[in-house]
């Protein structure tokens, strides 16, 4: 059963000219979430820092509200196996069963994030990178795979990004920028060899752009 939704998986990654996704190979074993327990678990643990519908007022904190329901569950179980490191995080992680993280994706996913602060830093900088890229650098856009109102693409566990409070875009970008990778797969690599070409500035300014993107919802 396993070996053949592996193996479909890989015809249609294939077929569509991609790189494995991790969503496309575990979509199949994904339990259904039951939204209201996920909503007990934020109330009771993890809203101190993210918010009890995933808004966390704190920008160093990454907003969850809204972030499709398998890659909240991808980056959970990322903690938890350490292929993605953070001290605060993989302790959380390690707390959480299969049936836990699904609730709380499956309630994050249906929240509404609250709009980011317009883009204040060198905004007409920030807007040509998202949406053009840097083609001398060989920088793709941001917009191919986040999408023009950086809401991504479950399909492809691209994350939606609108919103995301511009410190937190600014010290995962910087992270990989500086050598630091959510694992070695080639999905993770994707947007860490984005990372690496771009210039600290050119990240500040990004960021900014990302956290003014409301227009999606
Ligand atoms: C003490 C603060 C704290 C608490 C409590 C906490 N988190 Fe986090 N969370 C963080 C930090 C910090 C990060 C960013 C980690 C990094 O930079 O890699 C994070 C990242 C995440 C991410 C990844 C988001 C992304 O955009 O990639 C998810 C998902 C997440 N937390 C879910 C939870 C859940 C679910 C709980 C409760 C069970 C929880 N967190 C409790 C601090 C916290
Ligand atoms: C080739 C596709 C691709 C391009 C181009 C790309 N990204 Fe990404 N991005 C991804 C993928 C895939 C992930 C998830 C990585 C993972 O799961 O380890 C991601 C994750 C992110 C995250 C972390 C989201 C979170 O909270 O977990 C941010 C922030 C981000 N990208 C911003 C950008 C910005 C800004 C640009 C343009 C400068 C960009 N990306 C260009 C594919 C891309």
């Amino acid at each position: 059963m396993k070996t053949a939704t592996f193996a479909l998986a890989g015809m249609l990654g294939l077929a569509a000219g991609l790189m494995a996704t991790p969503g496309s190979a575990t979509a199949a074993d994904q339990l259904v979430g039951n939204a209201s327990a996920g909503q007990s678990t934020m109330e009771s643990v993890c809203a101190l820092c993210h918010g009890v519908d995933g808004n966390s007022m704190d920008p160093q904190y990454p907003k969850l509200a809204g972030q499709h329901a398998n890659y909240l569950a991808y980056q959970i179980e990322s903690f938890k196996s350490g292929q993605r490191s953070n001290s605060i995080m993989s302790g959380m992680a390690a707390m959480l069963s299969k049936q836990d993280i699904a609730n709380v994706a499956a309630y994050l996913s249906q929240q509404k994030t609250s709009p980011g602060p317009t883009n204040s830093y060198e905004p007409a900088l920030g807007k040509s990178i998202y949406v053009n890229g840097i083609a001398a650098a060989g920088l793709p856009s941001c917009e191919s795979c986040h999408g023009a109102d950086g809401l991504g693409d479950s399909n492809k566990m691209y994350p939606r990004i609108a919103g995301q409070h511009a410190q937190y875009v600014m010290q995962v970008l910087t992270g990989w920028h500086n050598g630091e990778a959510w694992g070695d797969s080639p999905h993770a690599k994707l947007v860490v060899e984005v990372a690496k070409k771009l210039t600290i500035e050119q990240i500040h300014a990004v960021s900014s752009y990302v956290q003014g993107l409301n227009a999606g919802k």
